[in-house]
């Protein structure tokens, strides 16, 4: 990259070279180490973004850097015509960590979800012909074709129609919607155990536990997205172990990497058989170069107790965040999370919130419009949080004095 260029000379690059799908906060990002991430105009920011609950380990860490030197020397990429060892060994560390299953590889969390869909399609053909997928509203499972159809949002789907038949979209969080939409063509149902993009939404303790009790009844997979719940995001290694239950397909993505690209779908034993040779494939699906990225990352979570650390963060932050809420109940319609997935609702929009914090050194997103989302790396300390509550505070503080300090 040419550093003498200007932050509005890229920007004016960018019009001009790429496509213009994001609406891309105006800086441009050059360097990050731990929760820190730097612009080209020197800025420093604490990134509670996280590349979208991507860099699960933080900017940088050391024991990623030092795999992927490592890797690059041995092999960066054979395809899967041929076996390699850090494929198996991070099937073998994502099996042992989940439900025993087997994993297929890919690049993203759509391509991860498209596995599943592919596995539940061939499921319910060979179970009399079933092929319908139940998914939620407010839902997020990906832009590609399938999963933008499966996907329960309107503007991820509009003017892509005509959409892939084969799913029916039912309120999330409410089991009775569920079971009326079960019929004789129904092989499976996917969903979010805690919905991200869809507002950081947490269902009821025993809704997982609900569709369990449905599925098993009705002989339809459990297909559980856990592309940002995942990898040790929720406060344990998968969301799912919260709620005493066991998914028959699970899918993986962001933080499994921290930054690299990689995608898993985790298919139980017997399901996994479902996928037979030559019936699905990726010519990138985790090459050593990624997967020695992630069983770094799986190491360090497990060495270092990653798990617990989350939870005790988690509370933290949430309970900084209370105060918050408390203090401006004008702005602030109340706080939801788990471990460090954590959502503060508005009764504003959003965005200038956003963009405030970016003005002093905070990286924050907004998902729903309303809902300002909080997804760390998960070795943020109290010092960071404490930083961002502040943050906030002053920001808030001066909306409502705007308002005329009606904060209680
Ligand atoms: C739950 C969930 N599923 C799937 C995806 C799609 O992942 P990707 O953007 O890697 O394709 C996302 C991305 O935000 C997600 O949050």
């Amino acid at each position: 990259m040419n550093r003498t260029e200007s932050t509005e000379q890229i920007i004016e690059g960018y019009k001009r070279y790429v496509v213009s799908t994001y609406n891309r906060t105006p800086v441009v990002m050059v360097k990050g180490q731990g929760c820190l991430v730097w612009d080209l105009d020197g800025r420093e920011y604490l990134d509670l973004v996280a590349g979208v609950a991507v860099n699960s380990l933080g900017h940088a860490h050391p024991c990623v850097v030092d795999a992927l030197n490592r890797q690059a020397k041995e092999l960066i990429h054979t395809s899967n015509l041929y076996y390699t060892i850090p494929q198996l060994e991070l099937a073998k560390r994502i099996s042992d960590a989940s439900f025993g299953g087997k994993v297929f590889f890919a690049n993203s969390g759509a391509e991860a979800n498209e596995a599943a869909i592919k596995l539940a399609r061939r499921f319910g053909k060979a179970s009399g012909g079933r092929y319908e997928i139940i998914t939620m509203t407010n839902s997020f499972h990906g832009r590609t074709m399938a999963t933008l159809s499966a996907t329960g949002q309107e503007k991820i789907q509009k003017d892509f129609d005509p959409l892939l038949p084969g799913f029916k979209h039912v309120e999330f969080n409410n089991l009775s919607a569920v079971e009326e939409a079960i019929n004789e063509k129904t092989c499976a149902i996917m969903v979010e155990p805690i919905q991200g993009e869809g507002g950081v939404n947490i269902p009821a303790d025993d809704y997982l536990q609900g569709l369990r009790r449905l599925c098993d009844k009705h002989h339809l997979l459990l297909m559980l997205d856990e592309v940002q719940t995942g990898i040790a995001r929720c406060g344990l290694m998968f969301a799912y172990q919260h709620y005493n239950i066991v998914p028959d397909v699970m899918t993986l993505a962001k933080g499994l990497g921290s930054g690299l690209p990689i995608g898993a779908m985790v298919a139980s034993e017997k399901m996994a058989d479902m996928l037979p040779p030559g019936s699905h494939a990726s010519t990138f699906g985790a090459t050593p170069l990624v997967c020695s990225a992630a069983i770094a990352v799986i190491d360090y979570i497990l060495e270092q107790n990653i798990c617990g650390h989350v939870k005790q963060m988690g509370e933290y932050f949430v309970a900084m965040l209370q105060e918050l809420s408390e203090k401006y109940p004008s702005v602030i319609q109340g706080v939801r999370g788990k471990g460090l997935m954590i959502g503060m609702a508005l009764k504003i929009n959003g965005a200038g919130i956003v963009n405030e914090c970016l003005a002093n050194g905070l990286l924050i997103n907004c998902t729903a419009g309303d809902v300002l989302r909080f997804l760390p790396p998960l070795i943020i300390n109290k010092e960071e949080i404490d930083s961002a509550a502040r943050i906030l505070d002053g920001i808030i503080g001066g909306l409502t004095a705007e308002k005329g300090g009606n904060h209680a």
